[in-house]
């Protein structure tokens, strides 16, 4: 939540800050705002989308500066609004400081400030460390005066600052929110994730929790909070600018979801032994006598990738063998969980930057258990503090709801799931079969995406309504879970996912002619217990969409609406049953008038608790 980024160079800073800006909108996007400086610090903010605060900007009138910081914010403390939109100053105007995450303490420092004489204006918690800075800076150089400040804040940052008085240096610091800096040929660009940096340089270094930054246009110096050196090494980022253009989709949510029979493949490329059915996972670091010891596998995430954890358990229980508990990380991290050798703790993240799970995932390893990590983001936070992992090779997903990332993260947890069984229970012969179907399954996605006109022609009937029930049983319930997730997030309609069988617990009470209810009923051991679902809600005049599988006639007496799916194998099922879900959502959200990419009140990278 909230981008931030910072720009020295001999560049035009105000076009570079709201080019990167934009590229890190999906963080939040309720105001913007910049800070330049050339002798003077110029100030430029506003509440609304980054499009709004570059309407109100002439940029040839900041030709000569070429330094600046900048945020887009997504609100915790303190309503979208122009005052309380970053960078905040100090009282004399001579510093600026745009700020990632939560000042936990920021009322007792305000109090204290408050006393000494100091103007707070907004209501956030950031603006306490931009005056507790000032009051430093008076005898301290900025480095120096940063480093004191946040000795005494408590919580999350991921801090950009720079002062009149010390001009063509930019300041930072990171503690539990995203840093890197961009190390290009005399500039430097500090951001929360490489989007903002990929157009300037590919060489990059990561900035860790507890370190300060100090940058000029043709150097860096990094320090810990005891003011000691550290030395860091240069990365290179192996993906470029075209992977986060729209590429003339209309949304980068509908571009990403027809790149799904892209990334899947990334994602299964180069780990899949077909003749043996076995799975390639070296990043998982895990020997074959760890894998034997493995008595308890626990997934922990948020939202979507909590969604896909789900599928885990049904996959690894059924084929594996091997318990598997999925736990929501706020709720792990709070509860004292029982966690046992013979564990193996698995937190899956898109951005590998989520708070939650990434405090849930340090939880797990101080009490000594192993942590993996599957993770989107290479070089985020949970990648890099896990004990072992498997990177999904999506790329960079922009849409805040999460699609292409979602099969991805289903696919490695389906190799997951063959890594475990094949040295369990499962034969080279099942393995091999299994590994074909998931290999067949890009081009049966790309079938699938075909329908998405059928699809619209579906959602123009159903745009209005005002509830959604998604149903299915088994493997499918997830699936269901992650369909009403999709259309809730971007269409703003009350959907809940059910078990297809507990809707008689229930749901059924809201069922009448006004209630669209989509069963994923495709064909499997659990087909006609589905279907009789299906016959009790067209007995209460219940509308159904169905997914089903090709073939399949009979659906058709049931349903109002049918959208099949090529027949496949349980295992691999949900990486196309939820395509067409993706769709709908798509469709119904694009025909409301929806802001697609960018939903109401979401951010894509949840950065704080
Ligand atoms: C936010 C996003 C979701 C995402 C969830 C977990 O809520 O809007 O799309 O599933 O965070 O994010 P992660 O990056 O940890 O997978």
């Amino acid at each position: 939540m909230c981008g931030i980024i910072g720009y020295i160079g001999d560049k035009n800073a105000a076009e570079v800050l709201t080019t990167g800006l934009k590229r890190l909108e999906y963080r939040g996007y309720d105001s913007a705002g910049i800070a330049l400086l050339d002798g003077d610090l110029v100030v430029k903010k506003k509440k609304g989308k980054i499009a709004d605060l570059v309407k109100t900007m002439n940029f040839s009138d900041y030709e000569h500066h070429t330094l600046g910081i900048g945020h887009t914010r997504w609100a915790t403390h303190g309503e979208p609004s122009d005052v309380n939109s970053h960078p905040h100053t100090d009282c004399k105007g001579e510093i600026a400081l745009v700020h990632n995450g939560i000042i936990e303490n920021f009322s007792i420092i305000k109090r204290m400030l408050t006393e000494r004489g100091h103007t707070i204006v907004s209501d956030t918690d950031t603006e306490v460390i931009v005056h507790l800075l000032e009051y430093y800076h008076e005898e301290l150089p900025l480095v120096e005066a940063l480093r004191r400040t946040l000795l005494k804040v408590e919580g999350t940052y991921g801090i950009a600052v720079i002062s009149s008085k010390e001009p063509g240096k930019i300041v930072a610091a990171r503690n539990g929110s995203p840093l890197i800096l961009g190390v290009g040929d005399g500039e430097m660009v500090l951001a929360s994730d490489a989007s903002a940096v990929i157009e300037h340089t590919r060489q990059v270094i990561y900035i860790e929790d507890g370190e300060l930054l100090e940058i000029t246009s043709d150097g860096f110096q990094t320090y810990d909070l005891d003011n000691q050196i550290v030395d860091k090494k240069l990365e290179e980022i192996d993906w470029d600018i075209e992977s986060i253009e729209k590429q003339g989709f209309d949304h980068f949510m509908l571009k990403e979801i027809f790149e799904q029979p892209e990334t899947i493949t990334n994602a299964f490329r180069g780990r899949v032994l077909t003749e043996t059915g076995h799975a390639r996972l070296d990043g998982l670091r895990l020997s074959d006598e760890e894998i034997q010891k493995i008595k308890r596998i626990i997934f922990i995430a948020c939202g979507t990738s909590w969604h896909a954890g789900l599928i885990g358990e049904y996959l690894i229980e059924e084929y594996a063998r091997i318990p598997v508990e999925v736990e929501y990380a706020s709720e792990f991290r709070y509860r004292s969980p029982i966690l046992d050798e013979g564990d193996l703790v698995v937190v899956i993240s898109q951005s590998g930057e989520t708070a939650d799970t990434l405090a849930a995932l340090r939880e797990a390893s101080s009490r000594g258990i192993k942590v993996l990590g599957i993770t989107n983001v290479v070089g985020s936070t949970i990648a890099r503090e896990s004990d072992g992992g498997v990177y999904i090779h999506a790329g960079p997903e922009i849409g805040v709801a999460s699609t292409k990332a979602f099969t991805s993260q289903i696919t490695v947890i389906i190799l997951l799931t063959m890594l475990l069984a094949r040295r369990k229970y499962m034969t080279s012969e099942e393995g091999r079969i299994y590994m074909e179907t998931l290999l067949a399954i890009p081009s049966q996605v790309n079938k699938i995406l075909e329908s998405s006109d059928l699809i619209k022609n579906i959602a123009e009937i159903y745009k209005n309504h005002r509830n959604f029930l998604y149903l299915g049983r088994g493997i499918q319930f997830p699936v269901a879970l992650e369909g009403a997730l999709k259309l809730k997030e971007i269409s703003y309609i009350h959907a809940e996912g059910y078990p297809a069988a507990e809707m008689k617990h229930g749901p059924i009470a809201l069922i009448d002619e006004n209630m669209p209810v989509v069963f994923i009923a495709t064909r499997d051991e659990v087909y006609q217990k589905v279907v009789s679902n299906m016959q009790e809600v067209k007995a209460r005049n219940g509308k159904i969409i169905a997914i089903a599988t090709e073939g399949d006639q009979e659906i058709e007496n049931y349903a109002d609406h049918v959208i099949y799916i090529p027949e496949v194998r349980k295992i691999v099922s949900p990486l196309l049953t939820v395509i067409p879900l993706q769709l709908l959502a798509y469709h119904i959200a694009v025909l409301r008038g929806c802001h697609v990419d960018q939903p109401r009140n979401l951010a894509k990278s949840v950065t704080v608790e």
